[in-house]
């Protein structure tokens, strides 16, 4: 795959990202937290698809490409959100969805920080680390030796310290070649401008 030159081709109508993998083998301590009143953590029992699917998008996929949830029908998404191994969580700011959070228990004694993300909205306002350290707290509830999360360079640029601050260690880096979801009609051209879409002549 890698050729000697570093380089390695990626075909038109995808895009790559380097996908950095952490986790940490017990839990972190928290870090101080700066937010407002405003801020509300809820568990979502029993999620709709129609409702995960909104805010999925809303909070990472027209600014950061989100986007596996997004091909999903309602029976494969539900299957999996509704699963009693996974938890689904909002963080609302007032009475609106700002955050989501998902833990993902499946694994066995692992948890999976599957998704993590605030709205553009509430970027850099204290509501990212709110959100870690109830993220922080839930995983460790339960009986694991192991959290782990991966992000990639498609998502916010910041995302990757802050997960090192809040106490996950890189272990493992891959490129991800990927269908561009735009050219799929799964998210808007007008999504994430900071990844170009490169089409097929
Ligand atoms: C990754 C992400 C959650 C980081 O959130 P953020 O907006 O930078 O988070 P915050 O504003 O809470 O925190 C940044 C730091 O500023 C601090 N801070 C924020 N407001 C502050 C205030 N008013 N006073 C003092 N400190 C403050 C926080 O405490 C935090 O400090 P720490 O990291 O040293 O503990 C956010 O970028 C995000 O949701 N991105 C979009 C989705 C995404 O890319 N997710 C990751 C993909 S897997």
């Amino acid at each position: 795959m890698m050729l000697d030159d570093g380089f390695a081709d990626v075909p038109a109508g995808r895009i790559a990202a380097v996908v950095t993998h952490l986790d940490m083998h017990e839990p972190a301590r928290l870090r101080a937290e700066h937010v407002a009143g405003e801020l509300s953590f809820h568990h979502i029992k029993r999620p709709e698809a129609a409702w995960y699917r909104q805010l999925y998008a809303y909070v990472g996929g027209h600014a950061w490409l989100w986007f596996s949830r997004l091909k999903l029908d309602d029976r494969a998404l539900e299957d999996i959100i509704r699963d009693p191994l996974v938890e689904i969580y909002a963080l609302r700011h007032g009475v609106a969805d700002e955050g989501l959070l998902e833990l993902d228990f499946r694994e066995k004694r692992a948890c999976e920080l599957a998704f993590f993300g605030v709205s553009r909205k509430l970027l850099a306002s204290g509501a990212g680390r709110f959100l870690m350290n109830r993220a922080i707290e839930r995983a460790w509830a339960r009986d694991i030796d192991r959290f782990h999360v991966h992000t990639c360079t498609m998502d916010h640029p910041a995302a990757l310290e802050f997960y090192m601050r809040s106490g996950f260690v890189p272990y493992r880096r891959q490129i991800e070649i990927a269908p561009d979801p735009r050219l799929e009609g799964v998210l808007p051209m007008s999504a994430a401008p900071h990844v170009p879409v490169i089409a097929p002549q």
